[in-house]
């Protein structure tokens, strides 16, 4: 299967996501902090794909011996990614499951503590491979004969290292011949539906067409979209849902015409931590990526700007939260906690 993270001779290559589509080019990383900066720049971003990609960070940060002891250095290093991004839970407990396996085998060496990490990141990856199918098969489930999909970002295997979320869902419904087609939003201002979303479905032989992210209440109205099926980067206690910026407005647009509204997600993504959405840090990145497109400008150099990555969905416009143990229905607090003690 396609991932767009592998180990190879001891190093960990990405594939630049900031290149696609125009050219496959593929990053190598020997240290943490080429990972952290990968995934500051988002040459690898979605939630589970960023927590995949740190957990072989860390596995190369106690590659080089060092003379402080293991567990001072994978403090440190758990600091330089987990400062990366802050809305994806994904990664953060990714950090702290290294750091609880770590503690659980006290005196060993940085080599041993490398080896453990290494293992620890092969089977992260080879888990998101096995969740995302499992997710694609309960969402396939819930689609009928025909249907015409919106989704927003990109969730497929560029996203999650593994098959897709809410991607994995378009794959396994269009494998069971039950999809017409897909609505992809071009999602500004990076660009990951016409980018990444469309590439994918281009090699998946998956029939789309893009529209800007303004035309999502033109398709609604029109009674072009049957369902939506987004990813997540964060789900709280209460199944408010924080996803890429203009998640929410789709939301709102698909109550408003009735169509159902379904979120796809690994419980990594869902955080007992977080009461509601209004605790879910937003990642706010540079301005500048709204002056331009992709490095053009367009507004004047000096025009302010504000760029939120993501907003929240609140849980009562949510039709169901699709897991690899089956769909969440409301009261999502008592879903989700039955959910997670599985
Ligand atoms: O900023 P990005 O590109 O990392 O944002 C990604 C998304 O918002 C995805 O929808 C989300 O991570 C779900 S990934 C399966």
């Amino acid at each position: 299967v396609f991932s767009p993270i592998r180990w190879t001779d001891g190093a960990l290559e990405l594939l630049d996501q900031t290149r696609l589509p125009a050219e496959e080019v593929w990053l190598r990383c020997e240290t943490p902090e080429q990972v952290a900066d990968a995934i500051k720049r988002l040459a690898v971003r979605g939630a589970p794909a960023i927590g995949v990609a740190a957990a072989y960070g860390l596995a190369l940060a106690m590659r080089a011996g060092r003379s402080e002891p293991p567990e001072e250095r994978l403090d440190q290093v758990c600091e330089l990614l987990g400062d990366t991004r802050p809305t994806a839970v994904n990664l953060h407990r990714t950090l702290e499951r290294a750091r609880r396996s770590v503690a659980e085998r006290p005196g060993l060496d940085h080599a041993a503590v490398a080896e453990l990490l290494l293992d620890l990141a092969r089977e992260l990856h080879r888990e998101e491979d096995d969740v995302d199918r499992a997710i694609a098969a309960y969402g396939a489930a819930l689609l009928d004969s025909g249907e015409r999909v919106l989704t927003h970002c990109n969730t497929g295997p560029l996203a999650t290292g593994g098959y897709g979320t809410a991607g994995g869902v378009i794959q396994a419904a269009w494998a069971a011949g039950k999809l017409r087609e897909v609505w992809v939003t071009e999602t500004r201002p990076l660009l990951q539906g016409s980018r990444l979303t469309a590439w994918e479905l281009e090699r998946a032989g998956i029939p789309f067409r893009l529209v800007t992210d303004a035309s999502v209440g033109t398709l609604l109205a029109r009674g072009l979209v049957d369902r939506v099926v987004v990813g997540a980067d964060r789900i709280a206690a209460n199944g408010d849902v924080a996803n890429k910026i203009g998640t929410y407005p789709t939301a709102v647009l698909a109550r408003r015409h009735g169509v159902p509204f379904y979120v796809a997600a690994p419980r990594s993504t869902i955080d007992p931590g977080t009461p509601s959405g209004e605790d879910v840090p937003i990642e706010e990145r540079d301005p500048a990526e709204v002056r331009t497109v992709l490095g053009v400008p367009v507004a004047p150099a000096a025009a302010p700007a504000s760029n939120w990555a993501f907003d929240v969905t609140p849980h009562e416009l949510v039709s169901g939260i699709v897991t690899e143990v089956g769909v969440l229905a409301p009261p999502y607090d008592e879903a989700i906690a039955r959910a997670l003690e599985r």
